[in-house]
C-alpha cells in the first residue's frame, strides 16, 4: 500500500476530518445515499486515526443528506448556468466537484493556508477549471477572483457558524453589495447547539471536543439577514429524503413544519440568500 498522507490539523480545520470521514463511511454503504467514491479514497489516503478520535461514524447518512441538499442546490444552478462559477468557501477535503460536476463549471476553492496545503496535495488543482484558493473568506483576495459572468454561485457549507455574528453579516454584506444576482448557499447550527459548543458539551466519548461556533440561526437571525442591504430573499433548503424509519419518514415530515426544522435536530438549517440584481 502506498505511503498514506500524515495529517497535522486542529481547531477549526480538523473540523473536515470528521465531516469527511461521515460522508465517506456513508459512501461506503452499498445502500448509500449520497455517491462519494472520492471522500472514500481521501479516508484510505490519510494517515489520521479517524475511529479513535470520532469513534463510529454514526450520523454518516445525517451528514450526507446534508452535502446532497447543496449538491442539489448546485445542480439547479448549473441547469441554469452551465458555465457558471461556483466558489466554495471553507471547502476543506469536500469532494463535492466530482459530484455534481457537468464537464463546463468552473471550481474555485477557498480555504486557510493550513487546509488547502493539505487539498492540494490529495486533490490537486486541475486549471482552468478548478482552482484553490489559500485565504481566509472574511479576506478580499477570493473576491476579487470570484466571476460573475456566467453566473456565479457562493457555497459556505459547514462554515460560517464558526464565526462571529457580525462577521457573518458583513461577509453577506460584501457579497451581496460586490455579486448583484447571485446566491450564497449556506448551512448553521441552531442556538441550543452553539451554547453547546461554547460550553465545550459538544464532544465524543472519544475525548475530540468541537470548536465553538458563535453564530447561530433562528427565525430572529434569518429576520436579520434579510434585512442586510442587497439582500433579495432567504430560502430555507429542505434535506432530501434518506433511508430507513428516520430518515427516510419521520424527519421529512417532521422538516415539513418551519419551527420544528430550526431546532436542528431532523438536519441543520441550510439555506439559500439571494442578492437584489
Ligand atoms: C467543518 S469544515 C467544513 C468543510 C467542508 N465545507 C465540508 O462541509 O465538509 C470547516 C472548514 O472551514 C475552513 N475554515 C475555517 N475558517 C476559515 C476561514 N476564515 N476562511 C476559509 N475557510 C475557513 C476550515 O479549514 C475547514 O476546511
Amino acid at each position: 500500500m502506498p505511503d498514506r498522507t500524515r495529517v497535522a490539523l486542529d481547531g477549526v480545520p480538523e473540523t473536515l476530518l470528521w465531516n469527511l470521514y461521515q460522508r465517506a463511511t456513508e459512501a461506503r454503504r452499498p445502500d448509500a445515499v449520497l455517491r462519494d467514491p472520492k471522500a472514500v479514497e481521501l479516508v484510505d489516503a490519510l494517515d489520521y486515526p479517524f475511529a479513535e478520535r470520532f469513534g463510529a461514524a454514526a450520523l454518516g447518512q445525517w451528514q450526507a443528506l446534508r452535502a446532497r441538499c447543496f449538491d442539489e442546490e448546485i445542480r439547479r444552478f448549473l441547469g441554469d448556468h452551465p458555465d457558471g462559477q461556483v466558489v466554495a468557501l471553507g471547502e476543506g477535503l469536500e469532494t463535492q466537484f466530482w459530484r455534481v460536476d457537468n464537464g463546463r463549471v468552473r471550481w474555485l476553492t477557498v480555504d486557510l493556508p493550513e487546509t488547502v496545503e493539505l487539498r492540494t496535495r490529495l486533490l490537486p488543482d486541475d486549471p482552468p477549471r478548478r482552482r484553490t484558493l489559500a485565504g481566509s473568506a472574511l479576506d478580499e483576495e477570493w473576491l476579487r477572483q470570484a466571476d460573475p459572468a456566467n453566473g456565479l454561485l457562493l457555497s459556505a457549507q459547514g462554515l460560517l457558524m464558526y464565526f462571529e455574528p457580525d462577521q457573518v453579516h458583513r461577509l453577506l454584506a460584501t457579497c451581496a453589495q460586490r455579486f448583484p444576482g447571485a446566491t450564497m448557499i449556506l448551512d448553521g447550527v441552531p442556538p441550543w447547539f452553539s451554547r453547546r459548543t461554547a460550553e465545550g458539551r459538544m464532544r465524543t466519548t472519544q475525548g475530540y471536543q468541537a470548536p465553538p461556533m458563535p453564530w447561530a440561526v433562528d427565525a430572529a437571525e434569518k429576520d436579520r439577514i434579510r434585512a442586510i442591504p442587497n439582500i433579495a430573499g432567504l430560502r430555507d433548503l429542505r434535506p432530501p429524503r434518506g433511508r430507513g424509519p428516520l430518515y427516510g419518514a419521520l424527519f421529512p415530515l417532521l422538516n415539513r413544519l418551519r419551527p420544528i426544522r430550526e431546532l436542528g435536530v431532523t438536519g441543520l438549517p441550510v439555506m439559500a440568500v439571494r442578492f437584489a440584481r
